[in-house]
């Protein structure tokens, strides 16, 4: 038989959530922040993609894309969404839901100047969920916001490139345990409390 004690700490799942991150980055191949995010149209038809984690505190988690985009349209028409985490090497999920809510035109601006010129020119030049006749359109567009900016050194964020901050009320911990007898904590927010529970696996 198994050991049966629980692994998974019924603590703050943020400090849990941090935990599991940092063993993540160290033995994933590659973009251990690689995350599912899940949206629905108000008549809740879902759609699902992946995005990067691109900052987290108790506040919420950050990602960063065109408000433009398809999962930008769902964000603003209905808020809902849910995250999700796979990490295959260390064979754990986490599922984080709750509502999303744009981030500062400060923050967005911090952010996206942070990142390489190259990126910059990338995101600014994309219509990004718009239909793309031939991908020379879009070379040539990267091409001419390139030589518009390159003196300069960084390119003005287009207003519809931002951020969106999810506010969990709802976190899950998945944990692979031999047997197939696995592990799952939950942690609902009630007011301002977290409490937790086992869940059947
Ligand atoms: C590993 C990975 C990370 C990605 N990160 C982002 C991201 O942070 N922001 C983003 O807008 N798209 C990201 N994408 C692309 C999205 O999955 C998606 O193709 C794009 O955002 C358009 O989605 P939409 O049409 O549902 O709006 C990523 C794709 C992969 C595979």
């Amino acid at each position: 038989m198994t050991d049966e004690s629980n692994v998974i700490p019924a603590t703050d799942p943020f400090a849990l959530f941090d935990a599991w991150f940092a063993e993540a980055r160290t033995s994933e191949p590659n973009d251990a922040n690689a995350m599912a995010l899940a949206t629905a149209t108000p008549d809740a038809a879902p759609s699902v993609r992946m995005v990067l984690l691109k900052g987290h505190d108790a506040c919420g988690f950050v990602f960063y894309t065109n408000a433009h985009s398809r999962k930008g349209g769902e964000v603003l028409a209905n808020p809902q969404a849910a995250l999700l985490f796979h990490w295959k090497s260390l064979r754990r999920q986490i599922r984080i839901e709750g509502p999303l809510e744009e981030v500062s035109a400060q923050e967005a601006d911090d952010y996206f100047h942070s990142r390489p010129f190259v990126s910059q020119v990338g995101s600014a030049a994309s219509d990004q969920s718009r239909p793309l006749d031939n991908r020379a359109t879009y070379l040539a567009r990267v091409e001419e916001i390139s030589e518009a900016f390159s003196s300069a050194g960084e390119v003005p964020r287009p207003p519809h490139w931002t951020g969106f901050r999810l506010s969990p009320q709802r976190m899950e911990f998945w944990i692979d345990r031999p047997n197939r007898l696995h592990e799952r904590r939950q942690f609902t927010l009630s007011g301002d409390q977290w409490n937790s529970t086992l869940l059947y696996p």
